[in-house]
């Protein structure tokens, strides 16, 4: 079985870790509980959620498996109230993304949880590693949801060099073995999923979603130079990062009118917002990456991770 020493940090057994992919879904559990029992890191989201509901969604996830497992927050909006939640009820590894982590690894490691950060430049990682993080995600440009500049092959061993002995995780355009031999190989210790397990039979998202990433090639991932008028701005210590989506009419039409994109920012907004309750805002923005070009087929997620693993392991050894 392939391991890497992220595997004791984490308390996992195979050095999988599964994207935290929040939303307006309701069914945020059986996903991350999945991945959990196939041995990697399951993650649970919180953006949009109350600290009410992941209080709920923790008690879930519990109830489906006693393996260790990640809560995500990130600073786009950061809510104080759920990271007060989890302070009072630690997850075993707490996972924040897309700002600066300031206090928050030592208010982690009080309560005994696992810290990791995620980050899309050089100077995010070197802050995180100052910080005290136990893990680095490095992720790279390819990847769906908001993210960074830089790709995932150029900022992987720069991550690595710079903040050794701490493990990295490399994320962004991973979707199969061959993606995490070649992060192996980069340097990092494990890989982590997004896209491919938004295509899973678990995650919580409608099949019209899955069904557009098993379609979709990588030219159909394009970055959404509207964003900033439409989504939350990042609170303070938010960093600065643009999404990734599937192209629909919708972000075709706003991408080439991203001036007008500003003028109309409280009409998209609401168009949005609607599509959300309807339950169907994948049909103007379903986020993805570059990767939903590798993915062709919903899997289960103890298929992805078993194969993944797998098939890296059959590389690196055919490679001796
Ligand atoms: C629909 C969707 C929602 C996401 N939500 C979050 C989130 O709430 N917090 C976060 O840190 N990352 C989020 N991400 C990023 C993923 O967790 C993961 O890091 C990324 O998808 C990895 O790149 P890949 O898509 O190339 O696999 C999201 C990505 C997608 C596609």
């Amino acid at each position: 079985m392939l391991t890497t020493p992220l595997c004791a940090v984490l308390g996992i057994e195979v050095p999988i870790v599964q994207g935290p992919l929040g939303g307006p879904w309701s069914q945020l559990t059986d996903l991350p509980a999945a991945v959990c029992e196939a041995g990697g890191l399951g993650t649970i989201p919180t953006s949009l959620r109350t600290a009410g509901e992941v209080r709920a969604d923790l008690a879930q996830l519990r109830a489906k498996t006693s393996r260790p497992f990640a809560v995500n927050m990130t600073r786009r909006p950061f809510s104080e109230d759920v990271f007060e939640a989890l302070l009072a009820d630690p997850p075993p590894v707490f996972w924040l993304s897309l700002g600066d982590p300031g206090e928050l690894a030592d208010r982690v490691h009080d309560g005994g949880g696992v810290f990791v950060q995620q980050v899309e430049t050089l100077d995010q990682a070197e802050r995180a590693a100052d910080a005290g993080a136990d893990v680095i995600v490095a992720q790279g440009s390819e990847a769906g949801g908001f993210g960074g500049q830089i790709g995932t092959l150029v900022l992987v061993p720069q991550v690595v060099a710079a903040v050794a002995p701490i493990p990295v995780v490399a994320s962004g355009g991973i979707a199969d073995g061959r993606g995490l031999a070649a992060v192996l190989a980069l340097g990092a210790q494990g890989a982590c999923l997004g896209t491919r397990f938004l295509a899973s039979a678990e995650c919580g998202v409608a099949p019209e979603w899955k069904d557009q990433i098993t379609t979709a090639t990588s030219e159909d991932a394009v970055k959404l130079a509207f964003a900033e008028h439409v989504f939350t701005p990042p609170t303070a210590g938010g960093y600065m990062s643009v999404p990734r989506s599937l192209r629909t009419g919708f972000v075709d039409e706003w991408n080439a009118r991203v001036a007008e994109a500003a003028h109309d920012s409280d009409l998209l907004r609401a168009q949005l917002r609607m599509a959300s309750a309807n339950g169907v805002a994948h049909r103007l923005v379903p986020f993805a990456g570059q990767c939903a070009g590798l993915v062709g087929e919903v899997l289960s997620a103890a298929e992805i991770v078993r194969t993944t693993v797998a098939d890296a392991e059959r590389i690196l050894t055919s490679w001796c």
